[in-house]
């Protein structure tokens, strides 16, 4: 494999005449990769984006490989020639052998010998990949090296480019938004969408992801269903995978009639990948999930008080488990009174004590809550029982000013306990009045009014799976009240 300046001079001016049109995102990066095999007379030629979390390579478009192979599954940027992200060239002679080649099994059967993976820089920071695929082994001349890195730049540029016409196309809807609503607009959470979607609804479903902050890569592997002889006949290629739950999502707007059908094939993918996890969303699924979470036609008025969301389910789990592995390290071969005070912390206590790994006792407290009616605090209900000479592990939904917490520690530790720390989900430490010292600290947040994950506002939005920041608006009537929060009896 290797090109003549005549060769490389007609790519690039193909590429840049490419890069200028009027095309689709996935068409220009099709017509670059195509370009491009052919300059180095390659069999096919694959350019990926890295995703923001720099987990994943999404590819962005292709020539001359087949749909097998592109979506041979998520290709993990870590383990899928992780020198390139370190801007390094890699030339993997025999893909079949090499331990860099994640899926080799299927290089095999696609015919694929080398592979030539090339850094797409933007200022020095690997923002993407050209992979060069040959069935022959290949020479891989200088010339090669400087028409890759001029492809690389002009990726580059176009990566900043689709990822500027992103923006400026959520910040039009934003506004479309705030004149219909007449609110502040959401901030887009994501950059560069990776994928052009076949169908409005796969948008919808992917930006309901973005909104919950779900991470998520839209058809990474499409799965063999039948043979014939040694060709694959039939192949399915869920819409989406959703990495954090590792969950396939086949979206479905279909009719009842065709939705059978496509049962048939999710279960033939069962039968044949018993390892995969994956789900059929109807329409009405998918209804009734976005009004789940307020959106949609049925769902409008559900969680309008919220802005956006902090923290997902998911994060939240992570967050916790670890809190919980160094819990049960920390207090190895004691015995542990975990102490609550009532009820914002319900999700959290109720999360983290199924993770300790320790014999533990359980205990609830409550506070009247702060009502500036010159009241002093007042506990509500005391421990059940005693806690002298116990390990006491305090947990808290969250610590704000710190008066509570420091309040209820000088009354527990007057119980004269053999050692007494405290454990908080969240710390809003830019409020702090009163200096209590926190041992274990799920997420440290900033100045703002939170709710969810037993968290409330005026008795509500506890039950939301995550947390997530109110609408100025919703605190701004009775802002005087609204911290430290819940007007209800208990916290
Ligand atoms: P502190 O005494 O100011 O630290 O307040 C602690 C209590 O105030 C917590 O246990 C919560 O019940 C409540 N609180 C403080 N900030 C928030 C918030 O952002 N959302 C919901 N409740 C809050």
């Amino acid at each position: 494999m290797t090109g003549s300046r005549g060769s490389y001079y007609l790519a690039l001016k193909q590429i840049a005449k490419a890069a200028n049109s009027s095309l689709s995102l996935r068409k220009i990066f099709n017509s670059v990769a195509k370009s491009t095999a052919k300059a180095l007379q390659a069999n096919g030629c694959r350019i990926l984006l890295l995703d923001p979390p720099k987990k994943y390579l999404i590819t962005m478009g292709s020539h001359g490989l087949s749909d097998l192979y592109l979506r041979k599954g998520p290709l993990d940027a870590q383990k899928s020639l992780p020198e390139i992200l370190d801007g390094e060239v890699v030339i993997i002679a025999d893909a079949t052998k090499d331990k860099r080649v994640q899926h080799p099994e299927i290089a095999q059967a696609q015919g694929v010998s080398s592979i030539l993976g090339f850094p797409v820089l933007e200022k020095e920071e690997t923002v993407g990949e050209i992979r060069v695929y040959t069935r022959e082994p290949h020479q891989f001349s200088e010339g090669d090296t400087s028409f890759l890195t001029s492809v690389a730049n002009i990726c580059a540029v176009l990566f900043e480019k689709a990822e500027l016409h992103q923006f400026l196309a959520q910040n039009h809807e934003a506004s479309k938004r705030q004149a219909r609503a007449d609110q502040a607009p959401q901030l887009p959470t994501t950059s560069l969408r990776p994928s052009e979607f076949a169908h409005p609804s796969e948008d919808d479903f992917a930006r309901l992801l973005d909104f919950y902050r779900i991470e998520w890569l839209y058809e990474p592997r499409a799965f063999p269903l039948r043979w014939n002889g040694n060709d694959i006949a039939e192949m399915f290629t869920p819409d989406f995978y959703l990495p954090e739950l590792d969950l396939y999502i086949e979206l479905t707007t279909l009719k009842q009639d065709l939705i059978t059908a496509k049962n048939r094939k999710l279960r033939r993918l069962r039968e044949l990948y018993p390892e995969i996890n994956i789900k059929l969303l109807t329409k009405n699924d998918f209804i009734r999930l976005l009004a789940k979470y307020g959106y949609g036609p049925l769902g409008e008025a559900k969680i309008e008080g919220v802005s956006r969301i902090l923290y997902s389910h998911a994060q939240i789990q992570r967050r916790v488990r670890a809190l919980a592995r160094r819990i049960s390290r920390d207090y190895a071969g004691q015995r542990l009174v975990i102490v609550g005070i009532l009820k914002g912390v319900i999700c959290f206590m109720a999360d983290l004590m199924q993770h300790i790994s320790l014999p533990v006792t359980l205990d609830l407290m409550a506070v009247s809550p702060y009502e500036s009616d010159g009241e002093v605090v007042k506990i509500t209900r005391d421990l059940d029982s005693s806690i002298t000479g116990q390990h006491v592990l305090m947990i808290e939904d969250i610590v704000d000013t710190g008066m509570t917490l420091n309040y209820i520690l000088s009354h527990l530790s007057a119980h004269n306990p053999a050692s007494l720390r405290v454990c908080t989900l969240l710390d809003k430490r830019a409020r702090r009045l009163v200096n209590v010292s926190l041992d274990y600290i799920g997420f440290e947040i900033p100045d703002e009014f939170v709710v969810g994950y037993g968290l409330d506002y005026k008795g509500e939005y506890r039950n939301l799976p995550f947390i997530a920041i109110l609408r100025p608006e919703v605190t701004k009537e009775d802002d005087a009240e609204a911290q430290p929060g819940p007007s209800d009896a208990q916290h």
